[in-house]
């Protein structure tokens, strides 16, 4: 987060609060939101994207507080569920606003999005585009809808993020002719107004031109409609995924720079196509809430485990166990991703060791990070802070081991407001009803 300071004494504090003293009232493991942080990124994307609609993509972290951060903000919502959706609505998100996606949305999911008036529909089969056509017609609507394409894109990130190569379960086809057919489908029966087309390329992506190359092609397509129907499509969503610094080895792009090159290339080809420019709209998720958290831990225990490469003394790894682990933080066992981690409570002149910090889970793979080199005299009850895990950490959070998932903490001009209570064990326990 961007509002972290070193005390006098070493210890932490965002926002003007040391870390000590919301560990003390609020527990560890706890994420802290740093709010300013999350605003600042709002303002970045609608700056860089100013006359583009910026929707927050919740599946990265949903709760009301941030909802109406972000709406706050003036931007939209993606939502994908319709629990993602309940949370929008009960915090008072403008329908219109709302976009909702998902490759299998269930006729109750879609029957309350028309119920609501959501802003549209993002359609990604054709047994949808028959669900909803079917349920607008018994309601007399005619909801917005977008076609999302699968650009054939093969974005550089983990296979499990990445999106936009043909063998996945998402969109329409370009190249096999289905997201032509899905558009001239919905135009022919004229029931949904096709409002434009979709593409999302993958999550925690660098290399910018993974969405050039998408936005080319879905502006080819966008031409092949025009000349096929006549119809000149007023939108286009270039969807999500710019990526994020996790360590000091990522460098990734600044909204206004990625912005200035997605312009380039739609001007381009819409005039290279004779087309008149769309309407963007983009859906940021990582990169407007990761970057503006971090998880606080109490260190339990510290064991040094030889490496046996031949080292001496200094040839080994620290385990420092934390108090939360997998059930907070899936990406590290998921996706192999790096975080770092510091000693937040002190600062030690130790030498530093190379340390791994892992979590209280039952399995060997329960890693929160890697390898970071940690002073050596880390010791139970130190605190340590892991930044950058606002995006997909609390929202991908599990109760394995009935471990009762943790509390958000918003930090704002030295005041902490608890936004996501900590899950009891009589929460856990209420589910169970046998
Ligand atoms: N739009 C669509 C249609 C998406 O599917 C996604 C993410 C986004 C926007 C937002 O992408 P972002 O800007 O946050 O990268 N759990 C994985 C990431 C999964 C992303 C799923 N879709 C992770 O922890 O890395």
């Amino acid at each position: 987060p961007r509002h972290v300071t070193r005390g006098a004494d070493g210890a932490l504090a965002v926002a003007g609060l040391d870390v000590r003293d919301l560990a003390a009232e609020y527990g560890t493991p706890v994420y802290v939101l740093d709010e300013d942080d999350l605003r600042s990124r709002c303002r970045e994307f609608r700056a860089a994207f100013p006359d583009a609609d910026v929707y927050y993509a919740g599946k990265a972290f949903l709760c009301r507080a941030v909802v109406r951060m972000i709406a706050e903000e003036g931007l939209f919502l993606d939502v994908c569920t319709g629990g993602e959706l309940a949370t929008a609505l009960s915090a008072g998100m403008e329908p219109a606003r709302i976009g909702f996606h998902g490759n299998n949305k269930s006729v109750t999911e879609l029957t309350r999005a028309l119920d609501a008036g959501v802003g549209r529909i993002i359609l990604d089969s054709f047994t949808e585009i028959d669900r909803l056509t079917a349920l607008a017609r018994e309601r007399g609507v005619r909801p917005k809808v977008l076609v999302r394409v699968t650009v054939g894109v093969e974005a550089h990130t983990h296979e499990f993020i990445a999106t936009a190569h043909e063998d996945q379960k998402f969109g329409f086809s370009l190249a096999g002719g289905a997201a032509a057919a899905a558009a001239f489908k919905i135009i022919d029966e004229g029931v949904l107004e096709l409002r434009g087309l979709h593409s999302h390329i993958g999550s925690q992506i660098f290399d910018a031109s993974g969405f050039e190359v998408s936005a080319r092609r879905v502006l080819s397509l966008q031409a092949q409609i025009r000349d096929a129907r006549g119809v000149e499509l007023p939108e286009l969503d270039l969807g999500g995924g710019f990526g994020i610094a996790y360590t000091t080895q990522d460098d990734p792009a600044a909204p206004h720079e990625l912005a200035k090159r997605l312009r380039k290339i739609v001007d381009g080809e819409c005039a290279a196509e004779n087309l008149a420019v769309p309407h963007l709209s983009i859906e940021p998720g990582r990169a407007i809430v990761g970057p503006a958290v971090f998880t606080l831990y109490e260190v339990g225990t510290v064991k040094s485990v030889p490496l046996g490469t031949g080292g001496g003394a200094a040839d080994g790894r620290a385990y420092v166990s934390v108090d939360g682990g997998m059930s907070d933080n899936i990406r590290t066992a998921l996706y192999d991703a790096s975080y770092s981690a510091t000693v937040a409570n002190r600062v030690s002149t130790a030498e530093p060791m190379l340390a791994r910090v892992v979590g209280k889970h039952c399995e060997s793979g329960d890693v929160v990070v890697k390898d970071e080199f940690l002073p050596a005299d880390v010791q139970p009850g130190d605190l340590v802070a892991v930044p950058g895990t606002g995006a997909y950490c609390r929202s991908m959070a599990s109760n394995y081991n009935h471990v009762p998932r943790p509390p958000v903490v918003a930090v704002r001009d030295g005041r902490a407001r608890l936004i996501v209570r900590r899950e009891t064990e009589a929460d856990l326990l209420a589910l169970d009803v046998g």
